[in-house]
Protein backbone atom coordinates (compact mmCIF):
# COMPACT_ATOMS: atom_id res chain seq x y z
CA UNK A 1 0.00 0.00 0.00
CA UNK A 2 3.10 2.50 0.99
CA UNK A 3 4.21 2.04 -2.87
CA UNK A 4 0.84 2.59 -4.67
CA UNK A 5 0.63 5.81 -2.35
CA UNK A 6 4.26 6.83 -3.71
CA UNK A 7 3.09 5.83 -7.31
CA UNK A 8 -0.15 7.79 -7.01
CA UNK A 9 1.88 10.52 -6.07
CA UNK A 10 4.52 10.36 -8.57
CA UNK A 11 7.15 9.78 -5.84
CA UNK A 12 9.62 7.41 -5.28
CA UNK A 13 9.78 5.65 -1.58
CA UNK A 14 11.80 3.26 0.20
CA UNK A 15 11.95 1.79 3.10
CA UNK A 16 15.04 2.10 4.86
CA UNK A 17 17.59 1.46 7.65
CA UNK A 18 17.52 -0.81 10.44
CA UNK A 19 14.49 -2.90 9.06
CA UNK A 20 16.45 -3.66 6.18
CA UNK A 21 19.97 -4.55 7.38
CA UNK A 22 17.90 -6.82 9.57
CA UNK A 23 15.63 -8.53 7.35
CA UNK A 24 19.28 -9.21 5.58
CA UNK A 25 20.31 -10.57 8.84
CA UNK A 26 16.80 -12.37 9.34
CA UNK A 27 16.65 -10.65 12.28
CA UNK A 28 12.77 -9.50 14.12
CA UNK A 29 12.64 -5.35 13.72
CA UNK A 30 9.28 -3.88 14.03
CA UNK A 31 10.62 -0.59 13.20
CA UNK A 32 9.83 0.60 10.12
CA UNK A 33 10.98 3.42 8.31
CA UNK A 34 10.16 4.75 5.26
CA UNK A 35 12.14 7.88 3.19
CA UNK A 36 10.04 9.60 0.32
CA UNK A 37 11.67 11.63 -2.29
CA UNK A 38 9.94 14.60 -2.00
CA UNK A 39 7.55 15.71 0.95
CA UNK A 40 7.05 13.10 3.39
CA UNK A 41 4.37 14.94 5.17
CA UNK A 42 1.88 15.20 2.19
CA UNK A 43 2.53 11.24 1.01
CA UNK A 44 1.32 10.40 5.29
CA UNK A 45 -1.46 12.57 5.00
CA UNK A 46 -2.26 10.93 1.88
CA UNK A 47 -1.69 7.59 3.13
CA UNK A 48 -3.84 8.65 6.17
CA UNK A 49 -6.83 9.44 3.64
CA UNK A 50 -6.57 6.01 2.05
CA UNK A 51 -6.08 3.42 4.99
CA UNK A 52 -7.12 3.54 8.55
CA UNK A 53 -4.55 5.42 10.33
CA UNK A 54 -3.43 8.81 11.84
CA UNK A 55 -0.75 10.75 11.09
CA UNK A 56 1.64 12.58 13.65
CA UNK A 57 3.46 15.05 11.88
CA UNK A 58 6.43 17.62 12.57
CA UNK A 59 6.61 19.90 10.52
CA UNK A 60 10.60 21.01 11.65
CA UNK A 61 12.55 17.65 10.43
CA UNK A 62 10.13 17.11 7.73
CA UNK A 63 8.85 13.83 9.02
CA UNK A 64 5.44 11.94 10.20
CA UNK A 65 4.04 8.85 11.75
CA UNK A 66 1.52 7.00 10.55
CA UNK A 67 -0.31 5.00 13.71
CA UNK A 68 -2.52 1.90 13.03
CA UNK A 69 -5.52 0.91 15.01
CA UNK A 70 -3.94 -1.68 16.59
CA UNK A 71 -1.03 1.04 17.65
CA UNK A 72 1.75 -0.16 14.73
CA UNK A 73 4.04 2.85 14.12
CA UNK A 74 5.56 3.61 10.71
CA UNK A 75 7.67 6.35 10.45
CA UNK A 76 8.20 8.66 7.24
CA UNK A 77 10.97 11.27 6.25
CA UNK A 78 11.68 13.28 3.23
CA UNK A 79 14.54 12.01 1.56
CA UNK A 80 17.05 14.42 2.49
CA UNK A 81 21.08 15.95 2.95
CA UNK A 82 22.25 17.21 6.19
CA UNK A 83 25.22 19.12 6.71
CA UNK A 84 26.96 20.33 9.93
CA UNK A 85 27.53 23.66 10.64
CA UNK A 86 29.81 22.83 13.58
CA UNK A 87 30.92 19.25 15.10
CA UNK A 88 28.42 17.92 17.50
CA UNK A 89 26.02 20.18 16.87
CA UNK A 90 22.47 19.29 15.54
CA UNK A 91 22.64 18.89 11.50
CA UNK A 92 21.04 21.38 8.72
CA UNK A 93 18.58 19.75 6.74
CA UNK A 94 17.98 20.56 3.02
CA UNK A 95 15.59 17.70 0.79
CA UNK A 96 17.48 15.26 -1.52
CA UNK A 97 17.48 12.46 -3.20
CA UNK A 98 17.06 8.63 -1.52
CA UNK A 99 21.18 7.99 -2.32
CA UNK A 100 22.48 11.37 -0.45
CA UNK A 101 19.81 10.30 2.54
CA UNK A 102 21.47 7.42 2.51
CA UNK A 103 25.24 8.72 2.43
CA UNK A 104 24.46 11.18 5.76
CA UNK A 105 23.86 7.87 7.25
CA UNK A 106 25.78 6.27 10.15
CA UNK A 107 27.33 2.94 8.66
CA UNK A 108 27.61 1.00 5.69
CA UNK A 109 25.31 -1.62 6.96
CA UNK A 110 22.66 1.01 7.46
CA UNK A 111 22.69 2.51 4.39
CA UNK A 112 20.57 -0.37 2.11
CA UNK A 113 16.98 0.51 0.89
CA UNK A 114 14.31 -1.09 -1.00
CA UNK A 115 12.37 0.18 -3.58
CA UNK A 116 8.46 -0.04 -3.01
CA UNK A 117 7.20 1.47 -5.80
CA UNK A 118 4.94 -0.80 -8.20
CA UNK A 119 7.29 -1.45 -10.95
CA UNK A 120 10.62 -1.91 -8.75
CA UNK A 121 9.10 -3.06 -5.76
CA UNK A 122 11.39 -5.06 -3.80
CA UNK A 123 14.59 -3.85 -5.53
CA UNK A 124 17.62 -3.37 -2.99
CA UNK A 125 19.20 -0.19 -3.08
CA UNK A 126 23.22 -0.69 -1.82
CA UNK A 127 25.16 2.21 -2.98
CA UNK A 128 28.02 2.10 -0.64
CA UNK A 129 28.44 -1.78 0.00
CA UNK A 130 26.40 -2.22 3.32
CA UNK A 131 25.91 -6.11 1.74
CA UNK A 132 29.08 -6.59 1.43
CA UNK A 133 29.78 -5.37 5.14
CA UNK A 134 27.11 -7.57 6.32
CA UNK A 135 28.43 -9.81 4.63
CA UNK A 136 32.08 -9.44 6.28
CA UNK A 137 30.69 -8.67 9.68
CA UNK A 138 32.28 -4.86 9.43
CA UNK A 139 30.96 -1.84 10.74
CA UNK A 140 32.43 1.06 8.65
CA UNK A 141 31.92 4.70 8.34
CA UNK A 142 30.96 6.30 5.10
CA UNK A 143 33.44 8.95 5.33
CA UNK A 144 36.01 10.44 7.41
CA UNK A 145 34.19 12.63 9.23
CA UNK A 146 31.51 10.84 10.05
CA UNK A 147 32.33 10.85 13.95
CA UNK A 148 33.44 14.18 14.13
CA UNK A 149 29.59 15.28 12.72
CA UNK A 150 28.22 13.09 14.83
CA UNK A 151 30.73 11.80 18.05
CA UNK A 152 27.44 9.62 19.26
CA UNK A 153 28.08 7.57 16.34
CA UNK A 154 31.19 6.41 18.65
CA UNK A 155 28.90 4.63 20.89
CA UNK A 156 26.25 3.02 18.13
CA UNK A 157 29.35 1.73 16.72
CA UNK A 158 30.07 -0.31 19.55
CA UNK A 159 27.08 -1.05 20.30
CA UNK A 160 26.00 -2.48 16.95
CA UNK A 161 29.33 -4.44 17.16
CA UNK A 162 28.22 -6.28 20.47
CA UNK A 163 24.61 -6.55 19.37
CA UNK A 164 25.34 -8.17 16.12
CA UNK A 165 28.37 -9.76 16.64
CA UNK A 166 30.62 -7.81 14.06
CA UNK A 167 33.28 -5.79 14.18
CA UNK A 168 34.80 -2.17 13.46
CA UNK A 169 36.61 -1.98 10.23
CA UNK A 170 40.61 -1.39 10.92
CA UNK A 171 40.17 2.15 9.18
CA UNK A 172 36.87 2.96 11.12
CA UNK A 173 38.38 1.71 14.59
CA UNK A 174 41.56 4.46 13.46
CA UNK A 175 38.94 7.34 12.69
CA UNK A 176 37.00 6.62 16.03
CA UNK A 177 40.50 6.73 18.00
CA UNK A 178 41.26 9.63 16.37
CA UNK A 179 38.00 11.53 17.32
CA UNK A 180 38.64 10.41 20.96
CA UNK A 181 41.96 12.03 20.83
CA UNK A 182 41.00 15.50 19.67
CA UNK A 183 38.55 15.56 22.33
CA UNK A 184 35.40 15.42 19.77
CA UNK A 185 33.03 13.65 22.47
CA UNK A 186 33.19 16.78 24.78
CA UNK A 187 30.59 18.44 21.88
CA UNK A 188 28.45 15.93 22.59
CA UNK A 189 25.63 16.95 25.15
CA UNK A 190 24.80 14.85 28.51
CA UNK A 191 21.45 13.92 27.64
CA UNK A 192 23.08 12.51 24.51
CA UNK A 193 25.74 10.67 26.03
CA UNK A 194 23.32 9.40 28.93
CA UNK A 195 21.20 8.38 26.16
CA UNK A 196 23.67 6.16 24.51
CA UNK A 197 24.58 4.81 27.49
CA UNK A 198 21.21 3.90 28.77
CA UNK A 199 20.48 1.86 24.90
CA UNK A 200 24.14 0.12 25.33
CA UNK A 201 22.72 -1.03 28.88
CA UNK A 202 19.42 -1.86 27.19
CA UNK A 203 20.99 -4.63 25.31
CA UNK A 204 21.03 -8.10 26.16
CA UNK A 205 24.82 -8.44 27.04
CA UNK A 206 25.70 -5.29 27.81
CA UNK A 207 29.33 -6.18 29.46
CA UNK A 208 31.14 -6.65 26.22
CA UNK A 209 30.19 -3.61 24.73
CA UNK A 210 31.31 -1.83 28.36
CA UNK A 211 34.87 -3.49 27.96
CA UNK A 212 35.36 -1.78 24.45
CA UNK A 213 34.02 1.62 25.27
CA UNK A 214 36.71 1.34 28.17
CA UNK A 215 39.49 -0.05 26.07
CA UNK A 216 38.63 2.85 23.25
CA UNK A 217 38.49 5.65 25.74
CA UNK A 218 35.30 6.51 25.75
CA UNK A 219 34.31 5.51 29.75
CA UNK A 220 37.13 7.60 30.84
CA UNK A 221 36.21 10.53 28.83
CA UNK A 222 32.88 10.53 30.87
CA UNK A 223 34.48 10.52 34.09
CA UNK A 224 38.27 9.46 34.44
CA UNK A 225 37.45 7.27 37.31
CA UNK A 226 35.14 5.22 34.94
CA UNK A 227 35.91 1.82 34.05
CA UNK A 228 34.84 -1.63 34.09
CA UNK A 229 38.56 -2.84 35.21
CA UNK A 230 37.27 -3.17 38.65
CA UNK A 231 34.61 -5.51 37.55
CA UNK A 232 34.87 -9.49 37.20
CA UNK A 233 33.23 -10.88 34.10
CA UNK A 234 30.31 -12.26 36.90
CA UNK A 235 29.45 -9.06 38.06
CA UNK A 236 27.23 -8.59 35.14
CA UNK A 237 26.80 -12.20 34.47
CA UNK A 238 25.24 -12.64 37.71
CA UNK A 239 23.43 -8.83 37.31
CA UNK A 240 22.02 -10.40 34.16
CA UNK A 241 21.21 -13.71 36.15
CA UNK A 242 19.03 -11.60 38.35
CA UNK A 243 17.71 -8.96 36.02
CA UNK A 244 16.16 -12.44 34.57
CA UNK A 245 15.21 -14.01 37.21
CA UNK A 246 12.86 -11.37 38.24
CA UNK A 247 11.38 -11.41 34.87
CA UNK A 248 10.44 -14.62 35.17
CA UNK A 249 8.66 -13.81 38.44
CA UNK A 250 5.88 -11.69 36.57
CA UNK A 251 5.17 -9.79 39.55
CA UNK A 252 3.46 -7.43 37.58
CA UNK A 253 5.99 -4.70 38.14
CA UNK A 254 8.69 -3.73 35.57
CA UNK A 255 12.30 -3.67 36.38
CA UNK A 256 14.71 -1.01 34.68
CA UNK A 257 17.50 -3.52 33.74
CA UNK A 258 19.85 -0.61 32.56
CA UNK A 259 19.37 0.84 35.92
CA UNK A 260 20.41 -2.78 37.43
CA UNK A 261 23.85 -2.38 34.82
CA UNK A 262 24.28 1.13 35.45
CA UNK A 263 24.73 0.94 39.02
CA UNK A 264 27.12 -1.96 38.66
CA UNK A 265 29.09 0.34 36.68
CA UNK A 266 29.25 2.82 39.64
CA UNK A 267 30.06 0.43 41.87
CA UNK A 268 33.74 1.14 42.93
CA UNK A 269 32.91 4.74 42.69
CA UNK A 270 32.25 7.05 45.84
CA UNK A 271 29.42 9.51 46.08
CA UNK A 272 31.21 11.99 45.16
CA UNK A 273 32.69 10.67 41.76
CA UNK A 274 28.93 9.50 40.97
CA UNK A 275 27.71 13.47 41.66
CA UNK A 276 29.93 14.70 39.22
CA UNK A 277 28.99 11.62 36.75
CA UNK A 278 24.99 12.42 36.97
CA UNK A 279 25.43 16.04 36.24
CA UNK A 280 28.21 15.76 33.62
CA UNK A 281 25.20 13.35 31.81
CA UNK A 282 22.83 15.85 33.09
CA UNK A 283 20.49 13.14 34.43
CA UNK A 284 16.51 13.65 35.09
CA UNK A 285 15.59 14.35 38.16
CA UNK A 286 14.07 10.90 39.09
CA UNK A 287 17.53 9.35 37.53
CA UNK A 288 19.46 11.84 40.18
CA UNK A 289 18.14 10.59 42.90
CA UNK A 290 17.83 6.85 42.00
CA UNK A 291 21.97 7.10 41.56
CA UNK A 292 22.10 9.80 44.20
CA UNK A 293 20.52 8.93 47.56
CA UNK A 294 18.77 5.47 46.44
CA UNK A 295 22.30 4.17 45.92
CA UNK A 296 23.81 5.37 48.59
CA UNK A 297 20.82 4.08 50.83
CA UNK A 298 21.28 0.24 49.20
CA UNK A 299 24.88 0.28 49.52
CA UNK A 300 24.27 1.17 53.33
CA UNK A 301 21.52 -1.69 53.64
CA UNK A 302 23.33 -4.35 51.62
CA UNK A 303 26.58 -3.79 54.02
CA UNK A 304 24.10 -4.60 57.19
CA UNK A 305 22.57 -7.41 55.68
CA UNK A 306 26.15 -8.69 54.37
CA UNK A 307 27.58 -8.32 58.00
CA UNK A 308 24.59 -9.78 59.69
CA UNK A 309 24.75 -13.13 57.14
CA UNK A 310 28.31 -13.21 58.22
CA UNK A 311 27.02 -12.97 61.94
CA UNK A 312 24.85 -15.89 61.16
CA UNK A 313 22.00 -13.47 62.57
CA UNK A 314 18.76 -15.40 62.77
CA UNK A 315 16.34 -12.87 60.35
CA UNK A 316 12.48 -12.71 61.25
CA UNK A 317 10.72 -11.77 58.51
CA UNK A 318 10.05 -8.36 59.38
CA UNK A 319 13.48 -7.47 59.90
CA UNK A 320 13.62 -7.72 56.22
CA UNK A 321 11.25 -6.45 55.49
CA UNK A 322 11.80 -3.15 57.40
CA UNK A 323 15.08 -3.08 55.96
CA UNK A 324 14.32 -3.44 51.96
CA UNK A 325 11.23 -2.18 52.08
CA UNK A 326 12.02 1.41 50.17
CA UNK A 327 14.66 0.33 48.03
CA UNK A 328 13.32 0.27 44.18
CA UNK A 329 14.05 -3.41 42.35
CA UNK A 330 16.42 -2.39 40.39
CA UNK A 331 18.55 -1.33 43.49
CA UNK A 332 17.84 -4.91 45.17
CA UNK A 333 18.46 -6.97 42.09
CA UNK A 334 21.96 -4.89 42.03
CA UNK A 335 22.38 -5.75 45.51
CA UNK A 336 21.57 -9.38 44.31
CA UNK A 337 24.15 -9.56 41.63
CA UNK A 338 26.88 -7.73 43.83
CA UNK A 339 27.05 -9.48 46.64
CA UNK A 340 29.98 -12.28 47.01
CA UNK A 341 27.42 -13.57 50.46
CA UNK A 342 25.22 -16.38 49.33
CA UNK A 343 23.14 -15.77 52.44
CA UNK A 344 22.95 -12.16 51.53
CA UNK A 345 21.92 -13.08 48.16
CA UNK A 346 18.59 -15.55 49.53
CA UNK A 347 17.59 -13.40 52.05
CA UNK A 348 17.40 -10.29 49.31
CA UNK A 349 15.74 -12.85 46.71
CA UNK A 350 13.36 -13.82 49.83
CA UNK A 351 12.32 -10.89 49.87
CA UNK A 352 11.21 -10.13 46.64
CA UNK A 353 9.74 -13.22 45.91
CA UNK A 354 7.62 -13.72 49.54
CA UNK A 355 7.56 -10.27 51.42
CA UNK A 356 7.39 -7.29 49.36
CA UNK A 357 4.74 -7.34 48.34
CA UNK A 358 2.81 -8.91 51.62
CA UNK A 359 -0.34 -6.18 52.93
CA UNK A 360 -2.33 -6.57 55.88
CA UNK A 361 -6.01 -7.65 55.24
CA UNK A 362 -8.09 -4.86 57.47
CA UNK A 363 -8.49 -1.44 55.92
CA UNK A 364 -9.23 1.99 57.64
CA UNK A 365 -12.48 1.61 57.79
CA UNK A 366 -12.36 -1.78 59.69
CA UNK A 367 -10.62 -0.01 62.26
CA UNK A 368 -13.36 2.51 62.60
CA UNK A 369 -15.58 0.16 62.99
CA UNK A 370 -13.55 -1.10 65.80
CA UNK A 371 -14.70 2.59 67.20
CA UNK A 372 -10.90 3.94 66.67
CA UNK A 373 -11.37 7.81 65.67
CA UNK A 374 -8.59 8.18 62.67
CA UNK A 375 -5.09 9.54 62.90
CA UNK A 376 -1.44 8.79 63.33
CA UNK A 377 -2.25 5.81 65.43
CA UNK A 378 -3.62 4.06 62.08
CA UNK A 379 0.01 4.06 60.50
CA UNK A 380 1.24 2.35 63.55
CA UNK A 381 -1.29 -0.08 63.55
CA UNK A 382 -1.11 -1.33 60.11
CA UNK A 383 2.68 -1.28 60.70
CA UNK A 384 2.42 -3.81 63.26
CA UNK A 385 -0.29 -5.79 61.51
CA UNK A 386 2.25 -5.98 58.84
CA UNK A 387 5.19 -7.29 61.05
CA UNK A 388 2.78 -10.13 62.67
CA UNK A 389 1.64 -10.90 59.38
CA UNK A 390 5.21 -11.39 58.14
CA UNK A 391 6.35 -13.23 61.07
CA UNK A 392 3.52 -15.73 60.44
CA UNK A 393 1.55 -14.33 64.10
CA UNK A 394 -1.56 -13.54 62.21
CA UNK A 395 -3.17 -15.49 59.02
CA UNK A 396 -6.81 -14.61 58.30
CA UNK A 397 -9.03 -11.42 59.08
CA UNK A 398 -9.91 -12.41 62.30
CA UNK A 399 -6.45 -12.91 63.44
CA UNK A 400 -6.10 -9.46 62.42
CA UNK A 401 -8.99 -7.92 63.94
CA UNK A 402 -7.99 -10.17 67.16
CA UNK A 403 -4.39 -8.33 67.26
CA UNK A 404 -5.45 -5.09 67.18
CA UNK A 405 -8.57 -5.50 69.54
CA UNK A 406 -5.63 -6.74 71.96
N1 LIG B 1 21.56 7.38 12.27
C1 LIG B 1 22.75 8.03 12.01
N2 LIG B 1 23.43 8.64 13.00
C2 LIG B 1 22.96 8.62 14.27
C3 LIG B 1 21.74 7.97 14.55
C4 LIG B 1 21.08 7.35 13.52
O1 LIG B 1 23.19 8.05 10.87
N3 LIG B 1 23.63 9.20 15.26
C5 LIG B 1 20.84 6.72 11.17
C6 LIG B 1 21.22 5.26 11.02
O2 LIG B 1 21.64 5.03 9.72
C7 LIG B 1 19.97 4.46 11.32
C8 LIG B 1 18.84 5.49 11.21
O3 LIG B 1 19.44 6.77 11.37
O4 LIG B 1 19.78 3.41 10.42
C9 LIG B 1 17.78 5.27 12.26
O5 LIG B 1 18.33 5.35 13.56
P1 LIG B 1 17.95 4.33 14.72
O6 LIG B 1 16.50 4.07 14.71
O7 LIG B 1 18.61 4.79 15.97
O8 LIG B 1 18.80 3.09 14.21
P2 LIG B 1 18.50 1.59 13.93
O9 LIG B 1 19.53 1.21 12.92
O10 LIG B 1 17.08 1.33 13.60
O11 LIG B 1 18.96 0.94 15.29
P3 LIG B 1 18.16 0.14 16.37
O12 LIG B 1 18.09 -1.24 15.78
O13 LIG B 1 19.05 0.21 17.59
O14 LIG B 1 16.84 0.82 16.54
Amino acid sequence: TIGAVGDALGRSVFVVGGFVRDLLLRQENFDVDIVVEGDGIAFAEEYARRYDCRVRAHKKFATAVLIFADGFKVDVASARTEYYLEPGALPTVENASIKLDLYRRDFTINTLAIALNGPHFGELLDYFGGQNDLRGKAIRVLHNLSFVEDPTRMFRAIRFEQRLGFQMGRHTVHLLKSAVRMGFLDKISGPRVFNELVLIFRESDPLPAMRRLDELGLLAFIHPTLSVRHLSDGTFAAAKQAVDWYELLYTGERCQRWKVFFLCLLSDLDHGEVQQIVQRLAMPPQCEEFFGSERDAATRILNQIEWRSMQSYRWRDSDIHALLKDLPVEALLYGMAITEHEEARRTISHFITHLRHVKCLLRGHDLQSLGLAPGPIYREIFDALLDVRLDGQVVTREDELQFVTN
